[in-house]
């Protein structure tokens, strides 16, 4: 379970280019559940997944994975739970390593040392496999540098970096949003599929609203750092893209409305 308690974030605090990126914003996931992200564009998205990630500490609130209270705890050491799939394609692995130095190193988070395996036979022969599951003939190219790899190649590595490790969370960070269509949808399904096997606690976000409708049981929408809306199970399953807009217009209204109303 993720819990996330009262947390702000302010950039440039005390300056004439303080932003508030996050409000107070309380949350709880539980585990398993696979929840889309939407909003506009510096409504706090990225802030959201960076607080969670550790590469951002927020300057009030708490973050809790399971009973663990980790709000101060740095990206290293969270990264043994932790894995995350940014939009650029080049982030999130490492292009002069090569495929199998960085599956290795994806496989190794969190393990103690003393069991840390050397790149050897077995775990080249499992790299192998898995990569062959992706059904990208990516199994003939262990040895080639990460940054030889296209980038829908690439996503498709570092999903599947995130079932090497024990992690638990998975966060997606408009990770389609480079490729083209078709690889988006197999990147897509690939998550989809990842997601279910291992039971992970997905945060995805999206610029889609069909796509926020259509994968995982959860919708959250933020506004100016705060969640606007949040929408689960029976009460989601009903609604279209189209109603998703009007909500999200209905509530820009109000937002005015009170704006208004404090100014008057
Ligand atoms: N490192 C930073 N320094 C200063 N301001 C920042 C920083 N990172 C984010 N911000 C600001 O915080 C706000 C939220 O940014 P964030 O990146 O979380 O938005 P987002 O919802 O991910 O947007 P997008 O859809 O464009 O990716 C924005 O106003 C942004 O300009
Ligand atoms: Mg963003």
């Amino acid at each position: 379970m993720i819990q996330l308690e009262k947390i702000q974030v302010k950039f440039n605090p005390d300056t004439p280019l303080e932003t508030i990126a996050l409000k107070a914003i309380d949350l709880t996931i539980p585990e398993g559940q696979f929840v889309t992200v939407i909003g506009s564009n510096g409504a706090g998205k990225s802030t959201l997944l960076n607080v969670l990630s550790g590469d951002i500490i927020p300057q009030q609130g708490r973050v809790l994975i399971g009973d663990r209270d980790v709000t101060h705890w740095q990206t290293a050491r969270r990264s043994q739970w932790v894995a995350r799939v940014f939009q650029n394609p080049l982030a999130g692995s490492c292009p002069d390593l090569s495929v199998e130095e960085n599956l290795a190193l994806a496989y190794r988070r969190g393990k103690e040392r003393r069991l840390q395996p050397a790149l050897n036979h077995r775990l080249r022969e499992m790299f192998r496999e898995k990569l062959a599951s992706l059904g990208l003939g990516l199994e003939k190219r262990l040895r080639d540098r990460m940054g030889l790899l296209s980038g829908g190649q690439r996503q498709a590595v570092s999903l599947l970096m995130s079932t090497l490790s024990s992690h638990q969370i998975l966060l997606l960070d408009e990770h389609t949003a480079a490729l083209d269509p078709k690889t988006a949808a197999y990147i897509l399904q690939l998550t989809q599929q990842i997601v279910a096997e291992r039971n992970l606690t997905t945060l995805m976000v999206t610029h889609s609203m069909g796509q926020a409708l259509e994968l995982g049981t959860r919708t959250l929408m933020l506004h100016e750092g705060k969640i606007i809306f949040d929408i689960q199970d029976k009460a989601r399953s009903g609604l279209k893209v189209g109603d998703l807009l009007d909500l999200f217009h209905q509530q820009q209204q109000e937002n005015l409305a009170d704006d208004a109303l404090l100014l008057g």
